[in-house]
């Protein structure tokens, strides 16, 4: 099947009441560590690209990696999404492309890093919608503002100086029109997010909660969700690493966010520190190797594996033949039909 909107997934995980993830990728071995679990698991699934991956794939070379993953794995159905778009143009670049849904991170000023206005926000998010949904092309905004990332996309910090706040994000909802919104509650990008095992006074779960209860149609978006976990950060340290002592979001935190509204979850950092460790791996081991598919393939199983366990973990398994796939132009019908319904 062609690439898929993600606002088809999404609607499609809240009325069975799962999560998706979305995993990040920059090359080929990660596409492929994708596609093969979600296989594996029978696991619809959502693959995205920042704009360093898509700078580092020159584009085109992600696109049509896409286009040999909806050929090989037919019977997955599989998004391709912009993950933090920083303007109007870079979303509109993504759509041009072929990517079948967009993320304008308004939450940040185009320098990826500059808290925004509120006014901002809504005006770039909304022009990105009107543009989007002319295209059956699905939108995910921000509201609040994560924390993490000093030298790449993030407002650095502990994600805990600017939480969503509840009466915003409604507004933001209704003057935006946008698909699917993430919410900052206390996680922030990378390997150090918290000191220690996350309690409610740095991860905001009542927070999520809160804003649930009040936007109980809206697909929810984590961000920052990986799980660090110590066996992979113990591989990376045991062949020559050396990551700090360091906490993740534990699974079932998000795993009570899935029951309140959370649909998309957003991992890279884990699927970052398994490849490391097992290339890290083999070249202390076997030294005396220099095939690149010596370290590539255990590479690509390690994120495999991970990417399994979470598709198991979030509930996504077992759903990739639940549904026929919607057309991008039919998401276009369905968009300038429920335009007409809310006048
Ligand atoms: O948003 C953060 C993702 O982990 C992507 O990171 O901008 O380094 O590609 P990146
Ligand atoms: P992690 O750094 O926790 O994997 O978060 C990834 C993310 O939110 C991508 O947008
Ligand atoms: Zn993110």
């Amino acid at each position: 099947m062609p690439l898929v909107s993600m606002r088809q997934l999404l609607d499609e995980a809240s009325k069975r009441g799962y999560g998706v993830g979305a995993f990040n990728v920059n090359n080929m071995e990660q596409i492929q560590a994708i596609m093969e679990a979600a296989r594996e698991t029978q696991s619809p699934v959502i693959v995205q690209a920042s704009r360093g991956a898509r700078s580092y794939s020159q584009d085109k070379f992600l696109y049509h990696l896409m286009l040999a993953a909806t050929e090989l794995y037919p019977e997955i159905p599989t998004v391709l999404h912009l993950d933090h778009g920083n303007s109007v143009d870079t979303c509109k670049s993504a759509i041009e492309l072929g990517f079948t849904s967009v993320m304008m991170d308004g939450s940040l000023m185009p320098d990826g890093k500059t808290p925004s206005s509120f006014e901002y926000n809504v005006k770039a998010t909304r022009e990105v919608v009107e543009y989007a949904h002319a295209r059956g092309v699905t939108v995910e905004g921000e509201i609040g503002v994560l924390g993490g990332i000093e030298d790449g996309h993030g407002a650095g910090g502990t994600g805990l100086e600017h939480v969503t706040d509840p009466d915003q994000a409604v507004e933001f909802v209704e003057k935006t029109g946008l698909d699917a919104l993430a919410i900052a509650i206390g996680t922030s990008h990378g390997a150090y997010k918290f000191t220690k095992k996350p309690d409610g006074s740095v991860l905001k779960m009542d927070r999520l909660i809160a804003i649930h209860k009040r936007l109980p149609n809206v697909h929810l978006v984590m961000h920052g969700s990986s799980s660090v976990p110590k066996d992979l950060q113990d591989v990376i340290n045991k062949y020559g690493g050396s990551l700090k002592p360091t906490w993740g979001v534990p699974v079932e935190e998000i795993q009570l966010g899935i029951k309140n509204g959370v649909r998309k979850i957003n991992v890279d950092t884990d699927n970052r520190l398994a490849i490391t460790g097992a290339i890290r791996k083999v070249l202390f081991e076997t030294p005396e190797k220099f095939d690149p598919r010596d370290y590539m393939k255990p590479a690509r199983e390690a994120m495999k594996k991970v990417v399994a366990e979470r598709m198991t973990q979030f509930g996504q398994a077992g759903h990739a033949g639940d549904y026929a796939s919607i057309s991008l132009k039919e998401m276009t019908k369905f968009y300038a039909e429920s335009a007409v319904a809310a006048k």
